[in-house]
């Protein structure tokens, strides 16, 4: 934990929800960081953590896991999770957690929501979507579980489809958008973007 944000849930007798990673090598003891056993939800990139904490509201049994690598966003995220038990957040380049800290199959379901799209072609090697990404998510999901993808970029949107298609591993369906708004989803809610979902749910390869 850094040593500010202890000393500010110290000061305020708020628990930190912040994850002190001990080691950038052995898998999360989720267990232990959330103190109980329950189905585990990861937000990749949660930004200011709007959609992580209105979802753990409304879903009190699930655990929350929010993954963002911007230290203001991760803050603000911990202040708004400050009264919910059921969130936890990483400092954390995503597709790293994903690949090196989270237990094979640990995850019912991941949320990657408008990541950023690096419209310029040039830049598109920056995108979080590859291949690679795609199987570290297969890896930590458990048996069915899915991650729903949302985006504003079209573009982006049928590349994201194209690489899942090449993947057996996933069957693509529609998420289901019952949920709470993102800070992202609700700008472009409000500038009138279409939003394109996708939810790619994991399958057991043909034998
Ligand atoms: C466009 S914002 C969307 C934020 C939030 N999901 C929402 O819908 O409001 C993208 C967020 O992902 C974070 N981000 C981008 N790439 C990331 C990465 N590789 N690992 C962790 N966070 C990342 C950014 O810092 C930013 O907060």
């Amino acid at each position: 934990m850094p040593a500010d944000e202890g000393s500010l849930a110290h000061r305020r007798h708020v628990p930190s929800r912040l994850v002190a990673v001990e080691s950038l090598t052995d898998r999360l003891d989720l267990d232990k960081i959330f103190g109980r056993r329950a189905p585990l939800h990861v937000d990749l990139g949660c930004g200011d953590g709007l959609f992580l904490c209105a979802l753990a509201q409304r879903v009190p049994d699930k655990n929350f896991l929010g993954i963002e690598r911007l230290l203001n966003r991760v803050r603000t995220s911990a202040r708004k999770a400050a009264t919910l038990d059921n969130v936890r957040l990483l400092r954390m380049e995503s597709s790293y957690a994903v690949r090196y800290l989270l237990p094979a199959e640990s995850v019912e379901r991941f949320y990657l929501l408008f990541p950023d799209p690096w419209p310029k072609r040039r830049h598109h090697r920056r995108r979080i979507v590859t291949p690679d990404f795609l199987s570290s998510i297969h890896s930590a999901l458990q048996r069915s579980g899915s991650i729903y993808i949302a985006t504003d970029d079209v573009d982006y949107f049928w590349k994201i489809k194209e690489l899942a298609e090449s993947n057996p591993g996933f069957a693509i369906g529609v998420a289901d958008v019952d949920l709470p708004q993102s800070k992202f989803g609700r700008i472009f809610r409000e500038r009138g973007a279409p939003i394109q979902w996708l939810e790619l749910r994991k399958v057991s390869p043909v034998k």
